[in-house]
């Protein structure tokens, strides 16, 4: 392939170099593009063609469904890595020695208290606010608390940040939880493993003895890890622009919480569990909401089905797929909204409408069957994805600073109104 692109505007035609990654994709390095042209720019709704970055953190191929957290597979880090250890491979880029997680763990655990004022925020909110905007909330709270966190240019200060937010954040989705439940908000131990201690944090009862159910703690670290990064989605996107202007890291993490919040993206978990109770309610009839899904003038859709960027199956799906069979066969449980579920699926792949535009169940499909037989409510679901999504977060935030990416700021072409003479409001 030629190291350039040509473009031919009008008279004029325009050389662009092609950059290359490691996995041969090819982009059109247009950086010169409105200066040399004298003003033309591209655009692209939704940036469905569009490179935002250079990225060394995480691969994705959507025609294959290949994901890879730093070159490893996520089959294999599902299969064989703890949580934590992925968090350190996505955020420094190699897999943890057992010391150098020790360490990480312990710096992290020296962090997990929260100031005691953040429960005078979650007391000011009424139980029935929606988890994402509380922990949205208390995120950027945070920087309250730690003003530290925001001036870290050195890579010493921003591991400070890091394993502040690190330790911080479960104790904010526990709380979040409890607060939403009205019980009293609590804090666990430092002898608990990273998720033992989320869990403690979110399911003991101030009047009994917890002890943490293993095949939950497992699942439970498995969904993070499938959760934990994604290259360029709309929430890791979001904290890289916000990151890019240099606001801190509590403050854009809040920006992508708030971003993820959304049931086109990671709000789709909780969408995916209401509308299979919907259909539940409706007899199970799976056609209904399949014509529904395919009806132009029904702005309903299949809720986790269909990706921007997966036009295959979402290697996360088939896992989680697996997963939320063991983890209801291992609890005991029966539950019809997976009948109801892989009903749904069985349809939509054999349908048309699915099949022609390559709609096949992603990450959110499955999710929430797990986290509602773990009794985690079902408003919880995305603060549960946020969590996971943590260290990718950090990741892609960390790489954006070091690299010194100036700040993002999009063009635009206007399309408005053209110069008009202002008119006194007698003359309206
Ligand atoms: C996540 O980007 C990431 O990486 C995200 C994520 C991550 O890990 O960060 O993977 C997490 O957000 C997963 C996606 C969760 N969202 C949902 O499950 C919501 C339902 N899905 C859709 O809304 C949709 O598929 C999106 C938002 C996920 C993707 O939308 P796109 O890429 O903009 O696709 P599109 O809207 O252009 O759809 C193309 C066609 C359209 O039909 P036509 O105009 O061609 O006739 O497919 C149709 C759409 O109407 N379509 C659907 C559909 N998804 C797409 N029709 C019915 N049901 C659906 N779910």
């Amino acid at each position: 392939m030629a190291d350039l692109a040509k473009l031919q505007i009008g008279e004029n035609s325009y050389e662009f170099p092609l950059i290359k990654g490691s996995e041969n994709e090819v982009a059109i390095d247009i950086k010169t593009l409105r200066v040399t042209s004298k003003g033309v720019i591209t655009i692209d709704p939704g940036y469905k063609n569009t490179g935002a970055c250079k990225s060394s953190i995480t691969f994705l191929d959507g025609e294959k469904g290949i994901l890879r957290y730093r070159g490893y597979s996520i089959e294999d880090l599902a299969e064989k890595a703890q949580f934590l250890e992925v968090a350190f491979l996505l955020i420094f880029g190699e897999l943890p020695t057992k010391d150098q997680l020790t360490q990480f763990h312990e710096d992290i655990k020296d962090n997990a208290i929260v100031d005691d004022d953040v429960r005078k925020i979650i007391d000011a909110f009424p139980k029935s606010a929606h988890p994402m905007g509380i922990l949205s909330s208390l995120t950027s709270a945070l920087t309250a608390f730690n003003p530290s966190s925001v001036n870290v240019d050195s890579e010493e200060e921003m591991y400070k940040a890091i394993v502040k937010i690190m330790g911080k954040l479960p104790v904010l989705v526990a709380w979040v939880m409890r607060k939403v439940q009205g019980l009293p908000l609590n804090y666990g131990s430092k002898s608990l493993g990273y998720v033992e201690n989320l869990m403690t944090m979110m399911f003991a009862k101030p009047n009994e003895e917890y002890t943490v159910n293993s095949i939950v703690k497992d699942a439970l670290d498995k969904l993070f890890i499938l959760h934990a990064d994604h290259e360029q989605n709309c929430s890791t996107s979001t904290v890289r622009i916000v990151g890019s202007s240099h606001a801190g890291l509590f403050a854009s993490l809040s920006s992508g919480i708030s971003a993820l919040w959304g049931p086109l993206h990671g709000g789709a978990n909780q969408a995916v569990l209401e509308m299979l109770e919907a259909i539940k309610e409706d007899d199970g009839d799976t056609k209904k909401y399949m014509a529904k899904a395919k009806d132009k003038n029904d702005s309903f859709r299949l809720m986790g089905f269909g990706h921007r960027v997966y036009k295959n199956f979402d290697p996360r799906a088939k896992i989680i797929k697996l997963a939320a069979d063991q983890v209801l066969n291992d609890l005991g449980i029966s539950d019809p909204i997976l009948d109801i579920a892989k009903a749904l699926e069985q349809e939509a792949l054999n349908d048309p409408y699915f099949v022609e535009r390559k709609l096949y169940p992603n990450v959110d499909f499955y999710s929430g069957i797990i986290y509602r037989a773990m009794g985690i409510p079902v408003e919880m679901f995305t603060v549960m994805f946020a969590l996971g999504r943590l260290p990718g977060w950090i990741a892609q935030w960390r790489e954006m600073r070091l690299g010194k990416e100036p700040i993002g700021r999009p063009r635009q072409i206007y399309v408005g109104q053209t110069y008009r003479k202002f008119k006194n409001i007698s003359q309206r």
